[in-house]
């Protein structure tokens, strides 16, 4: 039995289009464990939600895992069918999405969505199923629960439907709790309240989380262990100060350099990675980031790189920690020659 909570394993996604072939997630493979929240980080793109959608076996039209597996509780949810699938979503993996709106029905009370998704997974009474609901509300901080509960999603604010959300999804108690870029959409200072009430409840409910986000200052504010995602793979792979101090990928270099300092002017204009994203209809053949890199080298653009081990949490797929690669114009020297 492995400890893991969740564990993903070459996972590959693609959406067949009337155009051909798009390679959303290329190869994707993760652990999670219990308890710990980690961070999916990457650009617009990068394969993020297509990631998120194929553990909760929900891909859009077209979409189809075609290689790996997502392993929870003994079982590839891949595989598995429906009526079992129905069982665990919803109820013991469980998503909070970027945009409520979409997510929840304009035409009925709040409270009775949520009541409604207790009833299909829980053996409770109305009364109790109220009960339990007022008290979901309660956990998110939504102000005057019993009022709340009967009104419509269009008579909350952005903040306060994104904590509808939060309740609907933990509504069963999840062991799985995904949260797609659940701020995005937010003020900042609603977005700081929504961040403390997701890690106080992961505190207090034990869930394991797996948090998507385009930036990395989110991610340091949340998450225990961050992959950092681009062209439909993972590049790197470490725990937060191995990331953030001891980075190993010139991706990962890149978006900490367009990360506004805490203590700097938030209109100072950030250095971003110049270029876009590779076109995943025609994958790049050797490193997905070899045409925005500014130090890819000629092996870069023909063969894809290894997963090199820097130490039993951090992981890194670029050419430039191979022992062969020069020192000179290679900012991964000092992790190399630490790791040595
Ligand atoms: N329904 C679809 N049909 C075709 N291609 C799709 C579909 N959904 C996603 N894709 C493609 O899959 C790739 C990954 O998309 P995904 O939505 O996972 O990115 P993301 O990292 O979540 O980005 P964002 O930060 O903008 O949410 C993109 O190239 C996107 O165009
Ligand atoms: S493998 Fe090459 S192109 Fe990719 S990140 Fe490393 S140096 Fe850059
Ligand atoms: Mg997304």
């Amino acid at each position: 039995m492995s400890a893991n909570v969740l564990e993903v394993d070459n996972l590959q996604t693609s959406f067949f289009t009337r155009k051909g072939e798009v390679k959303a997630v290329r190869g994707v493979s993760f652990d999670l464990a219990p308890g710990e929240i980690l961070g999916i980080v990457g650009e617009s793109g990068s394969g993020k939600s297509v990631t998120a959608m194929s553990i909760m076996q929900l891909l859009a039209h077209g979409g189809k895992i075609v290689g790996g597996s997502v392993r929870f509780d003994g079982k590839d949810l891949a595989t598995l069918p429906d009526a079992q699938l129905r069982a665990i979503r919803g109820k013991r993996i469980s998503m909070v999405f970027q945009d409520p709106m979409s997510s929840l029905n304009p035409l009925i009370p709040v409270g009775k969505q949520v009541r409604e998704l207790l009833d299909t997974h829980e053996k409770m009474s109305k009364a109790e199923a109220k009960e339990r609901v007022l008290e979901l509300f309660r956990m998110v901080r939504i102000p005057e629960p019993e009022r709340r509960y009967s009104s419509y999603p269009h008579e909350f604010s952005g903040g306060m439907r994104q904590r509808v959300m939060i309740a609907m999804a933990l509504a069963c108690k999840p062991e799985v709790l995904i949260a797609d870029e659940p701020t995005t959409a937010l003020d900042v200072t609603i977005q700081d309240q929504i961040l403390r009430i997701l890690r106080r409840l992961q505190a207090e409910l034990g869930m394991s989380v797996i948090f998507i986000t385009h930036d990395l200052g989110v991610v340091a504010e949340v998450c225990s262990r961050v992959a950092v995602m681009y062209g439909g793979t993972i590049v790197e792979e470490g725990t937060l100060d191995e990331i953030f101090s001891h980075t190993a990928h010139p991706y990962t270099l890149g978006l900490l350099a367009s990360v506004p300092r805490i203590d700097g002017d938030r209109d100072e204009r950030l250095e971003s990675i110049p270029g876009s994203p590779p076109d995943l209809m025609f994958p790049p053949q050797g490193c997905a980031f070899a045409d925005r890199c500014a130090y890819a080298r000629q092996i870069c653009q023909t063969t894809p790189p290894p997963a090199t081990r820097l130490s039993d949490t951090h992981v890194s797929h670029c050419h430039l920690l191979s022992p062969e690669a020069p020192a000179e114009n290679n900012p991964l020297t000092e992790v190399r020659s630490a790791h040595a």
